[in-house]
């Protein structure tokens, strides 16, 4: 038999075809069979016999709050020689990891890592993070997770890029790119690339009350505006595979979910990759009670369009017989079946199944993904508030006293989803801080508030480093309340009586509720990772200008949420100036705003001027302000462009964001700040997800964060309407009633 498959020079599709046509049913059903924690021993007749294409390491179920003992390359050669040498056809595994935010060297959580809203900067620790896990024989992994998150209850906010559909997928198509060794996956037979997978499809930030895994109900117009367009961006960037959700949307679970898998995914988006269940959710049909038992629930799955099965073992159970007895077509298995085979192609695994064992050492935390991670963890470090208490120095003798149950941390610096750091490599708050300021800073961890307090009088300036321990971040991690954990409010209140000055640092997995949080400086830092004492420290004493804005809306109470900046007006607007407020018993508005900062800044935006008062369908208009730093201190100033449209079919979003650009200014200099706006940009998605661009005005706004800044008008022509109209322009969609 001739292994055409084999042949590198043969395109793709052409190697999978012929792999296929020499693969028994039995065996391309096992390419759809995803395994936990494979062993080259006990499982050797299995990968012989080709039982299963593909296996995650993972500690289990909630593999994001559970260390396992992780994964070298000598394992996984052990498993691929049995596999590729031992097996009939030789098709190497596939071996997966949740690899979120960094393996050895742990970067921010992807919270963290949004507020630097710095589309490179997620791209290189994504990319440093492909380098070291493939290091360890890792080349898929399951990331970035791009679910748009507005209630703070729900612990995975912590793994996502935050409120925003716009920075979701800016950042989630960066850390895709970053994974895949560049853009369409055209790196991806590079030895250092991983296949990634966007997750977890679609609405899972929807969960109901913030409750993990709860239903979720939402409208067409919503889902295509907010929650499917990460994914469309991940699709555009080349994802390879995609993951579905455990939740139920309108009832029906996402891992049966036709509609919007196999016909919207694979159909209308045109999604060529994989797509994978979620941790045993093929089973968990069962328990949503769509399924009447295992086969029903592997036929459901594999019709909706999910390709591998994540270790139920139902798809390896059911489906030669259900295909045999004319139950599922051979062709659904067939297709996944290929699908999977592609991506074994892609990533040069029939050339190279082997990882070179002596790269780990190499590059696991090498200086410059140290580096990285420090840049990275001062990029997640947002100042929220600073009555002239920051730059903390030691100079001229300054006593500095570093306490809170944060200023000792190791391993909760990481934050969820941290599978390979140890926190033997990592930099806490009080060692930076020593470092920094030298041995007149004094340590305690906060375990004795009293103490503390005797501390904090003898010193001239208190950082309490306080906020939420991972173990009560991430997946299964729901919470009622988004004030700080118990005790925490009243020792910053003890600290408060007797300090000089006070400055708290506040290191969490998710919003809180910080409202009226004593102290003279507040910074919060989304779990920073191992070089997160150096990072919140650089930032303290304005080593590193303070550059990070929020990514999320910070509430005033947990009863505010879910909370997001670009809600719709509503028939009655919320007057921010008035007293008009809903809630009787607190104000409505945010404590803090999404993208804003109090870090100090005397950035003066100047006046928004467009290139042209129109465009026209498929046009592109430039929108543009000169910043100014009226200040004494260099900054790194990150301006927003929103738009609103005034007048739509449907009602949108008071304003939306579309666009950033950071820009260092030093004191007294003025740089302009230019955004090339097209007028896809302009449209919305109807509530079949086409784009909407009805003619009408836009007001485009660029500032320092969601709700201030100069405005300016521009206008998006009908094609039509323009008499001079080019044959080029797309024909406006226009509704029935819009008149002339
Ligand atoms: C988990 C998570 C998912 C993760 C998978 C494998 O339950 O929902 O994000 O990738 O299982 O660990």
């Amino acid at each position: 038999m001739t292994r055409a498959w084999l042949d590198a020079g043969l395109p793709v599709a052409e190697r999978v075809d012929a792999l296929l046509a020499a693969m028994t049913l039995e065996e391309r059903v096992a390419q759809l069979h995803q395994v936990a924690n494979p062993d080259p021993v006990r499982d050797a007749e299995a990968l012989r016999s080709g039982a299963f294409g593909t296996c995650i390491v993972a500690s289990g179920a909630f593999a994001g709050t559970v260390r396992d003992a992780g994964t070298q390359a000598a394992s996984v050669n052990a498993l691929q020689r049995v596999a590729v040498e031992e097996s009939r056809l030789g098709v190497p595994l596939l071996v997966a990891r949740d690899v979120v935010h960094g393996h050895r060297t742990v970067f921010p959580i992807p919270l963290g890592q949004a507020a630097s809203f710095d589309a490179d900067l997620v791209r290189r620790c994504a990319r440093a993070a492909a380098v070291e896990a493939t290091a360890d024989g890792v080349r898929w992994t399951f990331a970035p997770m791009v679910d748009v998150a507005a209630d703070a209850r729900w612990g995975r906010v912590a793994e996502g890029w935050g409120e925003d559909p716009w920075l979701a997928s800016e950042l989630g198509a960066a850390a895709v790119e970053g994974f895949q060794h560049g853009r369409g996956g055209g790196g991806l037979a590079d030895p250092d690339a991983m296949a990634a997978c966007a997750k977890h499809y679609v609405g899972y930030g929807l969960a109901q009350g913030g409750r993990d895994y709860a239903e979720v109900d939402v409208g067409p117009v919503t889902l295509h505006n907010r929650h499917l367009r990460p994914f469309v961006a991940a699709v555009e960037a080349g994802v390879a595979t995609v993951m579905t959700a455990f939740h139920t949307l309108d009832g029906t679970p996402m891992t049966a979910h036709v509609p919007l898998v196999r016909e919207h995914l694979k159909g209308a988006l045109g999604f060529a990759g994989a797509v994978v269940s979620d941790w045993d959710a093929v089973a968990e049909l069962l328990l949503h009670r769509v399924a009447v038992d295992g086969a029903h629930a592997a036929a459901r799955a594999l019709r909706a369009g999910v390709d591998v099965d994540m270790v139920s073992g139902l798809y390896a159970a059911h489906l030669v017989r259900l295909v045999r007895e004319g139950s599922v077509p051979a062709a659904l298995v067939d297709d996944a079946a290929a699908r999977v085979l592609a991506l074994k192609v892609r990533l040069g695994l029939f050339e190279d199944p082997y990882t070179d064992p002596g790269r780990a050492a190499a590059v696991h935390l090498s200086p410059a993904h140290r580096a990285l991670a420090r840049e990275a963890a001062a990029a997640a470090v947002v100042v929220l508030r600073d009555d002239g208490a920051l730059p903390v120095t030691s100079a001229g003798g300054v006593r500095v006293h570093v306490t809170g149950p944060f200023a000792t941390a190791r391993d909760e610096l990481f934050g969820t989803w941290t599978l390979d750091g140890r926190g033997e490599d990592v930099v806490t708050i009080a060692e930076a801080a020593a470092e920094r300021l030298g041995p007149s800073v004094t340590v305690d961890d906060g375990r004795f508030t009293d103490a503390a307090l005797v501390a904090a009088r003898a010193a001239d300036v208190v950082v309490a480093c306080v906020g939420e321990h991972p173990a009560r971040s991430g997946e299964a991690n729901s919470v009622t309340s988004l004030d700080l954990p118990p005790g925490q409010r009243a020792a910053l209140e003890a600290l408060r009586r007797v300090a000089r000055r006070l400055v708290v640092v506040v290191v969490t997995g998710r919003p809180l509720a910080l409202d009226g949080l004593p102290g003279d400086a507040v910074l919060l830092v989304f779990h920073p990772g191992v070089e997160g004492g150096h990072g919140v420290v650089d930032v303290l004493t304005g080593d590193v200008p303070a550059r990070g804005r929020l990514p999320v809306s910070l509430p005033r109470s947990t009863g505010h949420v879910p909370l997001h900046h670009d809600h719709l007006p509503t028939g009655r607007p919320l007057d921010p100036d008035g007293d008009v407020d809903r809630y009787r018993d607190d104000r409505d508005p945010p404590l803090h705003v999404f993208g804003s900062s109090a870090a100090a800044s005397d950035v003066v935006y100047g006046p928004v001027t467009t290139s042209a008062p129109t465009v026209r369908t498929g046009g592109v208009v430039t929108v543009r302000a000169r910043l100014t730093n009226g200040g004494p201190t260099a900054v790194v100033e990150t301006a927003q462009l929103y738009v609103r449209d005034d007048v739509a079919e449907v009602s949108r979003p008071v304003s939306e964001l579309a666009g950033v650009r950071r820009v260092a200014l030093d004191p007294g200099a003025s740089d302009d700040v230019v955004f090339d706006l097209t007028s896809a940009e302009l449209a919305h998605r109807d509530a079949s997800g086409r784009p909407a661009a009805v003619p009408g005005t836009f007001t485009v706004r660029i500032g320092p964060d969601a709700r201030t800044g100069p405005t300016a008008r521009v206008e998006l022509l009908d094609a039509d309407a323009d008499a001079d109209a080019h044959d080029d322009d797309i024909a406006l969609r226009r509704p029935a009633d819009a008149g002339r």
